[in-house]
């Protein structure tokens, strides 16, 4: 056949991760784990993912098999069951370890109703990494073993290092940095309990500060390891970043990578998005306008002069939101309007609650998660706003900028490399994207949020950065590409 495109099938890979969408979010983090599978595939490299059973998952399998079971996986019986998603879920290739006594629980994946971790965190994530490091050893009942064990943030972190300290040399591993700042500590007294050996609690092996870390353990033992953008390779190295492990990344720097994030274009795309109303191109961007008197209606926001500003995040200190609060006043002085989509430190919460009481129809906030909203609030919103202290990647300006949004960000991390300021230089050479500002500090941003008015007054001119915006190459075929050359590196 003429025009049928053959991939030279390369390997296999066991993907591990606590979240993956389109079965279970709560950040980036599961976009990505998500995203991987289709990306390599056109790399010729066959996906399976390794994730918790959480309740109900299972039932998202079509046709689920048995494909390994176990009598007594860290203080209970476990199986894992192997099935695709339905097609409209991305017909991705799972495995679901269930563990009834780790994973059959109300609350969210990581904390109990009451929003404090589930206490016996480390275990519930050393079972997924010991199960995970046994199948790359020995195999599923179907066959199946990966030439490539990939594992995602410190939930992952103890698989390669299970790997590692069981010997086993034929199946090369990688771990993926997501966000350093979460680093898997448990306590040293638990060492028998998550099966670690206690030669290796040393500063050589997976001891921090006297206490065990799971990434740690992850970085000294993985063949490679990669982080999501190349500007946060570079700072994990500085202690400011590297949050303690900046010397472990410094020791381990000749197998670090920073390889960006892409998007799936497919999921997020507004010429076809199901959960906007008024679907757009850069063709017709004009439409877009529909979306925004919409989402003002939904809101219950005033019409104004300036841009409607919108953030969708996580509310932790990572994000720099209390900076937002801070400027305010600035920002709604220039005729500007808030929408803010999300949930996290009550603290923040509150603020922003009583941010929305001080001003009605002028900001307007959802504390929750709502994933349909988010994507209307993209095709919706002028500006987004993304002040980070420190972003790994970022997914929200990626998002935001498919969707003609103008990312408003900190310089840092993927941030800093996936929008362009429009500085003069950027703005005369029709590059710019967005703005950029320096993180952490309020009147950096305040500045950043006047530029962006500014901007916006001349509509000419930001119909021409809204263009740009949505022409930005933001799939996963280069990222694909430095995934698989790294793959087929380890497996020679
Ligand atoms: P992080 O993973 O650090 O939270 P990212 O920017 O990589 O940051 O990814 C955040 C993802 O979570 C994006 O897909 C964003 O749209 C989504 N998101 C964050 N908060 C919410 C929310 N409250 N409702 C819906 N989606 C959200
Ligand atoms: C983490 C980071 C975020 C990144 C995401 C996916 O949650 O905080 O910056 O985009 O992982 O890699």
């Amino acid at each position: 056949m003429a025009n049928s495109v053959t991939v030279k099938k390369r390997g296999a890979v066991l993907s591990v991760a606590s979240e993956c969408t389109p079965l279970v979010k709560t950040g980036g983090l599961a976009d990505v784990v998500g995203a991987l599978p289709g990306g390599l595939a056109k790399e010729g490299w066959l996906l399976r993912t390794i994730l918790p059973a959480y309740p109900g998952l299972v039932d998202r399998l079509k046709s689920p098999k048995v494909v390994w079971s176990a009598k007594n996986l860290f203080g209970g019986p476990a199986q894992v069951f192997a099935g695709k998603t339905a097609k409209s879920d991305g017909a991705l290739d799972f495995l679901l370890l269930q563990a009834t006594h780790l994973y059959d629980r109300a609350g969210s994946i990581y904390m109990n109703p009451q929003g404090k971790d589930w206490p016996d965190n480390p275990q519930r994530f050393a079972a997924l990494s010991w199960v995970a490091a046994e199948i790359s050893k020995k195999g599923l009942s179907d066959g199946w073993r990966p030439n490539v064990l990939h594992a995602h943030d410190w939930q992952a972190g103890l698989a390669p290092a299970y790997l590692a300290y069981g010997g086993s040399r034929d199946v090369a591993s990688l771990v993926t940095i997501h966000n350093i700042a979460f680093q898997g500590v448990a306590p040293a007294s638990m060492l028998r309990t998550l099966k670690l050996p206690r030669k290796q609690f040393v500063q050589d092996g997976f001891e921090y500060w006297g206490k065990i870390s799971t990434l740690k353990a992850g970085l000294m033992t993985a063949d490679a390891i990669t982080t999501v953008s190349p500007t946060y390779a570079q700072e994990l190295l500085e202690p400011e970043f590297g949050m303690g492990l900046e010397g472990v990344i410094e020791y381990k720097r000749d197998r670090l990578h920073g390889i960006l994030n892409g998007v799936d274009l497919k999921a997020w795309n507004p010429r076809t998005d199901a959960s906007i109303e008024h679907t757009y191109s850069p063709r017709n961007i004009s439409a877009k306008v529909k979306n925004t008197k919409a989402l003002e209606k939904e809101f219950g926001l005033n019409k104004g002069a300036g841009p409607l500003f919108a953030i969708i995040s996580r509310l932790t200190h990572q994000k720099g939101l209390d900076l937002v609060l801070e400027t305010l006043p600035a920002l709604l002085a220039r005729g500007g309007r808030l929408i803010v989509l999300g949930s996290g430190d009550v603290e923040m919460e509150k603020a922003f609650v009583k941010a929305a009481k001080e001003y009605p129809g002028q900001v307007a906030v959802n504390i929750g998660y709502d994933e349909a909203q988010s994507h209307r609030i993209y095709a919706g919103a002028d500006v987004m706003m993304v002040p980070s202290r420190f972003e790994p990647c970022g997914l929200t300006q990626l998002y935001a900028l498919r969707y003609g949004t103008l990312p408003l960000v900190s310089r840092t991390g993927g941030l800093a490399d996936t929008v362009i300021d429009a500085n003069d230089a950027a703005v005369k050479a029709g590059v710019a994207t967005g703005v950029q500002v320096a993180p952490s500090r309020s009147d950096s941003l305040e500045q950043g949020i006047r530029r962006i008015c500014d901007l916006f007054e001349n509509q000419a001119l930001w119909g021409q950065l809204q263009k740009r915006a949505m022409a930005q190459p933001l799939g996963w075929e280069q990222s694909a590409k430095s995934y698989s050359a790294l793959y087929q590196s380890l497996i020679n």
